[in-house]
Protein backbone atom coordinates (compact mmCIF):
# COMPACT_ATOMS: atom_id res chain seq x y z
CA UNK A 1 0.00 0.00 0.00
CA UNK A 2 1.39 3.45 -0.80
CA UNK A 3 0.45 6.56 1.44
CA UNK A 4 -0.71 10.16 0.67
CA UNK A 5 -0.09 12.81 3.32
CA UNK A 6 -2.48 15.92 2.69
CA UNK A 7 -0.75 19.45 4.01
CA UNK A 8 -1.84 22.08 1.97
CA UNK A 9 -4.54 24.33 1.86
CA UNK A 10 -4.53 28.07 3.74
CA UNK A 11 -4.69 28.04 7.27
CA UNK A 12 -6.89 31.00 7.43
CA UNK A 13 -8.75 29.64 10.92
CA UNK A 14 -4.66 29.89 12.23
CA UNK A 15 -3.84 33.48 10.61
CA UNK A 16 -1.97 35.29 11.20
CA UNK A 17 0.34 32.30 12.31
CA UNK A 18 0.00 30.82 9.16
CA UNK A 19 0.66 34.00 6.91
CA UNK A 20 4.17 32.63 6.23
CA UNK A 21 4.00 29.15 7.32
CA UNK A 22 2.20 25.95 6.28
CA UNK A 23 -0.31 25.13 8.94
CA UNK A 24 1.49 21.36 8.94
CA UNK A 25 4.93 22.45 10.54
CA UNK A 26 3.66 24.65 13.57
CA UNK A 27 5.05 22.50 16.36
CA UNK A 28 3.32 20.38 18.33
CA UNK A 29 5.21 20.77 21.33
CA UNK A 30 8.49 19.42 20.35
CA UNK A 31 8.01 18.52 16.40
CA UNK A 32 6.50 19.68 13.32
CA UNK A 33 2.68 18.69 13.27
CA UNK A 34 3.40 16.59 10.02
CA UNK A 35 5.44 14.08 11.96
CA UNK A 36 2.21 12.60 13.60
CA UNK A 37 0.33 11.61 10.39
CA UNK A 38 3.86 10.94 8.70
CA UNK A 39 4.15 8.49 11.85
CA UNK A 40 0.71 6.87 10.91
CA UNK A 41 1.97 5.59 7.98
CA UNK A 42 5.13 3.99 8.87
CA UNK A 43 3.45 2.12 11.60
CA UNK A 44 0.83 0.86 8.91
CA UNK A 45 3.71 -0.08 7.73
CA UNK A 46 3.60 1.91 4.47
CA UNK A 47 7.28 3.16 2.88
CA UNK A 48 6.70 4.73 0.12
CA UNK A 49 4.69 7.86 0.79
CA UNK A 50 3.70 11.55 -1.71
CA UNK A 51 3.56 14.75 0.62
CA UNK A 52 1.18 16.94 -1.32
CA UNK A 53 1.53 20.64 -0.61
CA UNK A 54 0.83 24.55 -1.69
CA UNK A 55 3.35 25.63 -4.19
CA UNK A 56 4.53 27.68 -1.66
CA UNK A 57 4.85 25.32 1.18
CA UNK A 58 6.19 22.43 -0.46
CA UNK A 59 9.97 23.45 -0.67
CA UNK A 60 10.14 23.56 3.42
CA UNK A 61 8.48 20.48 3.94
CA UNK A 62 11.40 18.85 1.17
CA UNK A 63 13.78 20.88 3.27
CA UNK A 64 12.55 19.26 6.45
CA UNK A 65 11.91 15.48 5.28
CA UNK A 66 14.12 15.17 1.94
CA UNK A 67 13.51 12.19 -0.07
CA UNK A 68 12.94 10.32 2.91
CA UNK A 69 15.86 7.64 3.17
CA UNK A 70 17.32 8.89 6.34
CA UNK A 71 14.21 7.22 7.52
CA UNK A 72 14.02 4.07 5.62
CA UNK A 73 11.08 5.66 2.94
CA UNK A 74 10.79 6.92 -0.06
CA UNK A 75 9.50 10.37 -0.08
CA UNK A 76 7.72 12.14 -3.46
CA UNK A 77 6.16 15.70 -3.35
CA UNK A 78 3.24 17.08 -5.57
CA UNK A 79 1.74 20.52 -5.81
CA UNK A 80 -1.90 21.41 -5.13
CA UNK A 81 -2.13 24.17 -6.59
CA UNK A 82 -5.30 25.38 -4.77
CA UNK A 83 -7.35 23.84 -2.23
CA UNK A 84 -9.82 22.12 -4.24
CA UNK A 85 -10.62 19.43 -1.86
CA UNK A 86 -9.44 16.37 0.06
CA UNK A 87 -10.22 14.34 -2.59
CA UNK A 88 -7.95 16.23 -5.18
CA UNK A 89 -4.99 14.70 -3.32
CA UNK A 90 -6.14 11.14 -5.46
CA UNK A 91 -6.19 12.93 -8.63
CA UNK A 92 -3.03 14.42 -8.45
CA UNK A 93 -1.43 11.20 -6.96
CA UNK A 94 -2.91 8.97 -9.44
CA UNK A 95 0.41 7.88 -11.33
CA UNK A 96 2.05 7.84 -7.67
CA UNK A 97 -0.39 5.46 -6.67
CA UNK A 98 -0.36 3.33 -10.27
CA UNK A 99 -2.15 0.15 -9.53
CA UNK A 100 -1.62 0.08 -5.78
CA UNK A 101 -3.98 0.40 -2.68
CA UNK A 102 -3.82 3.55 -0.67
CA UNK A 103 -3.68 5.32 2.67
CA UNK A 104 -4.22 8.95 3.07
CA UNK A 105 -4.14 11.14 6.11
CA UNK A 106 -4.41 14.53 6.66
CA UNK A 107 -1.65 16.61 7.73
CA UNK A 108 -3.21 18.21 10.71
CA UNK A 109 -4.27 14.96 12.45
CA UNK A 110 -3.05 13.29 15.69
CA UNK A 111 -3.53 10.28 16.40
CA UNK A 112 -2.85 8.56 19.72
CA UNK A 113 -3.56 4.85 21.21
CA UNK A 114 -1.98 1.47 22.59
CA UNK A 115 -2.19 -0.58 19.87
CA UNK A 116 -2.81 1.13 16.93
CA UNK A 117 -0.39 0.11 14.67
CA UNK A 118 -1.92 -3.54 15.13
CA UNK A 119 -5.22 -2.35 14.40
CA UNK A 120 -3.68 -0.18 11.22
CA UNK A 121 -1.73 -3.41 9.72
CA UNK A 122 -4.66 -5.69 9.96
CA UNK A 123 -6.89 -3.57 8.01
CA UNK A 124 -4.00 -2.66 5.95
CA UNK A 125 -3.82 -6.35 5.35
CA UNK A 126 -7.35 -7.39 4.89
CA UNK A 127 -8.52 -4.05 3.08
CA UNK A 128 -11.77 -4.35 0.80
CA UNK A 129 -12.90 -1.83 -0.73
CA UNK A 130 -12.49 1.34 1.82
CA UNK A 131 -11.72 1.57 5.43
CA UNK A 132 -12.88 4.59 7.52
CA UNK A 133 -12.11 5.43 11.34
CA UNK A 134 -14.29 6.79 13.42
CA UNK A 135 -14.10 8.46 16.88
CA UNK A 136 -16.57 9.53 19.37
CA UNK A 137 -16.83 13.40 19.49
CA UNK A 138 -18.53 16.56 21.02
CA UNK A 139 -19.14 18.26 18.08
CA UNK A 140 -20.02 15.65 15.12
CA UNK A 141 -20.91 18.59 13.45
CA UNK A 142 -17.81 19.95 12.47
CA UNK A 143 -16.87 16.87 10.68
CA UNK A 144 -17.30 13.82 8.64
CA UNK A 145 -20.36 11.66 10.33
CA UNK A 146 -20.96 8.15 10.49
CA UNK A 147 -23.61 5.93 11.39
CA UNK A 148 -23.37 2.69 12.18
CA UNK A 149 -26.28 0.29 11.96
CA UNK A 150 -26.89 -2.13 15.31
CA UNK A 151 -24.34 -4.96 13.94
CA UNK A 152 -21.64 -2.53 13.56
CA UNK A 153 -22.27 -2.02 9.28
CA UNK A 154 -22.01 1.53 8.35
CA UNK A 155 -25.04 2.88 7.52
CA UNK A 156 -24.80 6.55 6.53
CA UNK A 157 -21.79 9.08 6.14
CA UNK A 158 -22.80 13.11 6.11
CA UNK A 159 -20.30 15.74 5.85
CA UNK A 160 -20.68 18.19 8.17
CA UNK A 161 -24.51 17.81 9.15
CA UNK A 162 -25.89 20.61 11.16
CA UNK A 163 -28.39 17.41 12.59
CA UNK A 164 -26.07 14.95 12.98
CA UNK A 165 -27.08 11.24 13.49
CA UNK A 166 -24.86 9.76 15.73
CA UNK A 167 -21.28 11.13 17.99
CA UNK A 168 -19.14 9.01 15.48
CA UNK A 169 -16.82 11.58 13.51
CA UNK A 170 -14.62 10.39 10.80
CA UNK A 171 -10.86 11.07 11.28
CA UNK A 172 -9.03 12.22 8.76
CA UNK A 173 -7.43 8.34 7.74
CA UNK A 174 -8.67 6.68 4.96
CA UNK A 175 -7.65 3.52 3.61
CA UNK A 176 -8.68 2.87 -0.20
CA UNK A 177 -8.29 -0.01 -2.98
CA UNK A 178 -6.90 1.38 -6.41
CA UNK A 179 -10.63 2.22 -7.84
CA UNK A 180 -10.17 5.51 -5.51
CA UNK A 181 -8.50 6.93 -8.61
CA UNK A 182 -11.49 6.28 -10.94
CA UNK A 183 -13.96 7.57 -8.28
CA UNK A 184 -12.11 11.00 -7.53
CA UNK A 185 -12.00 11.74 -10.94
CA UNK A 186 -15.44 11.34 -11.73
CA UNK A 187 -16.34 13.62 -8.77
CA UNK A 188 -17.98 17.30 -9.96
CA UNK A 189 -17.42 20.07 -6.96
CA UNK A 190 -19.55 20.11 -3.97
CA UNK A 191 -21.65 23.41 -3.47
CA UNK A 192 -18.08 24.63 -1.72
CA UNK A 193 -16.18 24.55 -4.81
CA UNK A 194 -14.39 21.23 -3.35
CA UNK A 195 -13.78 17.80 -4.34
CA UNK A 196 -15.37 15.82 -1.37
CA UNK A 197 -13.61 13.28 0.58
CA UNK A 198 -17.12 12.20 1.92
CA UNK A 199 -18.46 12.06 -1.62
CA UNK A 200 -15.79 9.18 -1.92
CA UNK A 201 -16.75 7.14 0.66
CA UNK A 202 -20.65 8.09 -0.25
CA UNK A 203 -19.51 5.94 -3.64
CA UNK A 204 -17.86 3.17 -1.31
CA UNK A 205 -20.60 2.81 0.90
CA UNK A 206 -23.58 2.75 -1.75
CA UNK A 207 -21.63 0.05 -3.43
CA UNK A 208 -21.40 -1.86 0.39
CA UNK A 209 -17.52 -1.56 0.49
CA UNK A 210 -17.17 0.99 3.17
CA UNK A 211 -16.38 -0.19 6.70
CA UNK A 212 -15.77 2.11 9.82
CA UNK A 213 -13.23 1.10 12.56
CA UNK A 214 -14.21 2.72 15.57
CA UNK A 215 -11.24 4.27 17.46
CA UNK A 216 -12.96 3.39 21.25
CA UNK A 217 -12.69 5.81 24.03
CA UNK A 218 -9.35 5.16 25.28
CA UNK A 219 -8.08 6.59 22.27
CA UNK A 220 -6.84 10.37 21.47
CA UNK A 221 -7.66 11.88 18.03
CA UNK A 222 -6.94 15.85 18.93
CA UNK A 223 -7.69 18.59 16.36
CA UNK A 224 -5.42 21.21 15.58
CA UNK A 225 -7.67 23.66 13.69
CA UNK A 226 -7.69 26.72 15.79
CA UNK A 227 -5.76 28.51 18.22
CA UNK A 228 -6.72 26.36 21.39
CA UNK A 229 -7.24 22.69 20.05
CA UNK A 230 -3.24 23.25 18.05
CA UNK A 231 -2.37 24.46 22.09
CA UNK A 232 -3.83 22.08 23.75
CA UNK A 233 -2.63 19.07 21.29
CA UNK A 234 0.71 20.33 22.30
CA UNK A 235 0.01 20.27 26.23
CA UNK A 236 -1.49 16.74 25.16
CA UNK A 237 1.87 15.83 23.45
CA UNK A 238 4.18 17.56 26.66
CA UNK A 239 2.00 15.65 28.91
CA UNK A 240 2.49 12.49 27.80
CA UNK A 241 6.34 12.36 27.21
CA UNK A 242 6.86 14.38 30.91
CA UNK A 243 4.81 11.39 32.48
CA UNK A 244 6.99 8.27 30.56
CA UNK A 245 9.73 9.78 29.46
CA UNK A 246 8.74 8.22 25.43
CA UNK A 247 8.28 10.76 22.37
CA UNK A 248 4.99 10.20 20.79
CA UNK A 249 5.58 10.46 17.31
CA UNK A 250 9.44 9.92 16.99
CA UNK A 251 9.85 9.36 13.12
CA UNK A 252 13.50 8.21 13.98
CA UNK A 253 12.28 5.75 16.40
CA UNK A 254 9.48 4.57 14.38
CA UNK A 255 11.64 3.79 11.82
CA UNK A 256 14.08 1.86 13.65
CA UNK A 257 11.45 0.05 15.66
CA UNK A 258 9.77 -0.63 12.72
CA UNK A 259 13.37 -2.30 11.09
CA UNK A 260 13.21 0.50 8.29
CA UNK A 261 16.68 1.94 10.01
CA UNK A 262 19.77 -0.04 11.99
CA UNK A 263 20.51 1.08 15.19
CA UNK A 264 23.55 2.82 14.38
CA UNK A 265 21.63 4.76 11.75
CA UNK A 266 19.12 6.03 14.01
CA UNK A 267 22.05 7.24 16.75
CA UNK A 268 23.45 9.64 13.53
CA UNK A 269 20.05 10.82 13.04
CA UNK A 270 20.37 11.58 16.66
CA UNK A 271 23.54 13.18 17.05
CA UNK A 272 23.11 15.52 13.59
CA UNK A 273 19.65 17.42 15.76
CA UNK A 274 22.43 19.34 17.69
CA UNK A 275 21.37 18.10 20.98
CA UNK A 276 18.26 18.76 20.95
CA UNK A 277 16.61 17.25 24.04
CA UNK A 278 14.76 15.38 20.75
CA UNK A 279 17.86 14.14 19.69
CA UNK A 280 19.22 12.79 22.50
CA UNK A 281 16.15 10.70 22.93
CA UNK A 282 16.96 9.63 19.37
CA UNK A 283 20.06 8.94 20.64
CA UNK A 284 19.24 7.08 23.68
CA UNK A 285 16.78 5.11 21.85
CA UNK A 286 19.46 3.79 19.21
CA UNK A 287 21.92 3.09 22.35
CA UNK A 288 19.28 1.09 24.04
CA UNK A 289 19.07 -0.51 20.49
CA UNK A 290 22.71 -1.54 20.48
CA UNK A 291 24.13 1.31 18.57
CA UNK A 292 27.67 2.22 19.54
CA UNK A 293 28.70 6.25 20.10
CA UNK A 294 32.08 6.36 18.12
O1 LIG B 1 -10.21 16.11 10.14
C1 LIG B 1 -11.21 15.24 9.69
C2 LIG B 1 -12.21 15.93 8.80
O2 LIG B 1 -11.46 16.44 7.66
C3 LIG B 1 -13.31 14.99 8.31
O3 LIG B 1 -14.12 14.61 9.39
C4 LIG B 1 -14.16 15.63 7.23
O4 LIG B 1 -15.06 14.70 6.71
C5 LIG B 1 -13.28 16.16 6.10
O5 LIG B 1 -14.04 16.85 5.14
C6 LIG B 1 -12.24 17.11 6.67
O6 LIG B 1 -12.92 18.22 7.22
P1 LIG B 1 -12.22 19.63 7.47
O7 LIG B 1 -13.26 20.67 7.55
O8 LIG B 1 -11.29 19.50 8.62
O9 LIG B 1 -11.38 19.83 6.17
P2 LIG B 1 -10.47 21.03 5.84
O10 LIG B 1 -11.03 21.72 4.67
O11 LIG B 1 -10.18 21.85 7.06
O12 LIG B 1 -9.12 20.32 5.40
C7 LIG B 1 -8.42 19.40 6.23
C8 LIG B 1 -6.92 19.58 6.04
O13 LIG B 1 -6.54 19.33 4.69
C9 LIG B 1 -6.43 20.99 6.34
O14 LIG B 1 -5.23 20.90 7.08
C10 LIG B 1 -6.15 21.62 5.02
C11 LIG B 1 -5.87 20.44 4.13
N1 LIG B 1 -6.42 20.65 2.78
C12 LIG B 1 -7.73 20.97 2.64
C13 LIG B 1 -8.28 21.14 1.39
C14 LIG B 1 -9.73 21.45 1.23
C15 LIG B 1 -5.62 20.49 1.69
O15 LIG B 1 -4.41 20.19 1.83
N2 LIG B 1 -6.15 20.66 0.45
C16 LIG B 1 -7.44 20.97 0.24
O16 LIG B 1 -7.86 21.09 -0.91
Amino acid sequence: MKGIVLAGGSGTRLHPITQAVSKQLLPVYDKPMIYYPLSVLLLAGIREILIISTPDDLPNFRQLLGDGSQFGLRLSYAEQAQPNGLAEAFVIGAEFIADDNVALVLGDNIFYGQGFSRVLQGQVATLDGCVLFGYQVKDPSRYGVGEMAKDGRLISIEEKPAAPRSDRAITGLYLYDNNVIDIARGLTPSPRGELEITDVNLAYLREGRASLVDLGRGFAWLDTGTHDSLLEAGQFVQVLEHRQGVRIACLEEIALRMGYITAQECYELGRRLARSPYGEYVMAVAEAAGAGQD
